[in-house]
This record gives C-alpha cells, sequence and structure tokens, in this order.
C-alpha cells in the first residue's frame, strides 16, 4: 500500500549561508539541507561546473573580478530558486548587489570562527587569496575588511567555532523557526 505523502515540517524552503573562508559553510550547508529535505546548492561549485575550470585557475587566469561577475550571475539565479539551501564563497557578500539580492529573498545565515581555526581549516585546500603573504594575517585583514558586509547580510550569525556540525545545524534550525514564526505569526 502506498503510504500518503507527508511534506516535511520546515521552518523556511529558501536560505543562504555566508560568512568567511573556513566557517564550515559547505558542511553545514549539505547537513542542513538533508535536515530540511532541501536541495544543495554551493555557489563555487557551480561557478567551477559551469566553468571547467577550478576557482584557483580562474583566479589566474582572469583575475578576481571575472570570478566576482561570476559569483553574481550565480546568486542572480540562486535568489529565483525555491527548495534550496545555498552555501555561498566567503567573498560573495563583500559586493553590496549580492548583499541586496541575498537579503530580499533570505533568509541569510553568517557563520563565524576565529582567524585561528579558519587558518587551520584553510590549511588543506588552496584559497587563492589567500596565498599573498601571511595567511593568517591576511585572513585577519581579510576578515576585518569584510566584517561590515557579514554583519549587514546577517539575518542571524551563528558560531561554528570548535562545535561539532549537527549542533550548528541544530541551532540554525531553531533560529529559522523563531525568525519565520517572527515573521508570520499565527
Ligand atoms: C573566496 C572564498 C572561497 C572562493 C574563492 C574566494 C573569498 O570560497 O569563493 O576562493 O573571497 O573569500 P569559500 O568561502 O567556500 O572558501
Amino acid at each position: 500500500m502506498l503510504r500518503r505523502y507527508h511534506p516535511p515540517e520546515r521552518p523556511v524552503t529558501w536560505l543562504a549561508l555566508a560568512g568567511f573562508m573556513g566557517t564550515g559553510k559547505s558542511r553545514i550547508g549539505w547537513e542542513l539541507s538533508r535536515r530540511l529535505s532541501l536541495t544543495f546548492i554551493d555557489t563555487d561549485r557551480v561557478i567551477e561546473r559551469v566553468s571547467n575550470m577550478r576557482i584557483a585557475d580562474i583566479f589566474e587566469l582572469y583575475g578576481e573580478a571575472v570570478f566576482r561577475d561570476y559569483e553574481t550571475e550565480v546568486v542572480r539565479r540562486c535568489v529565483r530558486l525555491d527548495e534550496v539551501v545555498v552555501s555561498t564563497g566567503g567573498g560573495t557578500v563583500a559586493r553590496q548587489l549580492n548583499r541586496d539580492l541575498l537579503k530580499a529573498r533570505g533568509p541569510v545565515v553568517v557563520l563565524t570562527a576565529s582567524a585561528e581555526t579558519i587558518f587551520k581549516r584553510t590549511r588543506r585546500n588552496r584559497r587563492p587569496l589567500l596565498e599573498l603573504g601571511d595567511p593568517e594575517q591576511r585572513i585577519r585583514d581579510l576578515m576585518a575588511a569584510r566584517e561590515a558586509a557579514y554583519r549587514d547580510v546577517a539575518t542571524f550569525t551563528v558560531s561554528s567555532d570548535g562545535r561539532q556540525s549537527d549542533e550548528v545545524v541544530d541551532e540554525i534550525v531553531e533560529r529559522l523557526g523563531t525568525w519565520s514564526s517572527e515573521r508570520h505569526p499565527t
């Protein structure tokens, strides 16, 4: 016998994750998408798939400005979708237009972690923007330069520092519930 389909209870059917490199956007975004039965989209991976290039190679061959335009194009497409969790790149929300697009669609959850944690987490993979000079200092400088942008785009902020991803996911789901019920009081 066929079971009747019960749609999952979800506080939202669209959300974006933003935050500095190494704050766990991809890992947490993926787990969050499973929890909420939504499709996971990682804007960096979309850019790599569509361009058939690695991000580091796009930076090297075409420069950062071209990569940033690709990002905006992907953001434009993501805000038209529903039933997705969108994980953005660390620099996506540095551009005002991207913040405006994401905020208008919302909610946007910003993940944070300390510079030390980020340094440890980003050592493993190539991050072109951290390859210039002392990476730990680069992280601190870039974080400071972007702080206002993260604050501006955030519906709320959650720390991933020293926490298991399921604990972070629990907190996000709970806060999305509060956010959503405040917006649509019953
Ligand atoms: C960048 C972060 C990276 C990637 C690119 C630029 C940035 O994404 O988009 O290397 O400007 O902070 P992650 O945050 O997923 O590492």
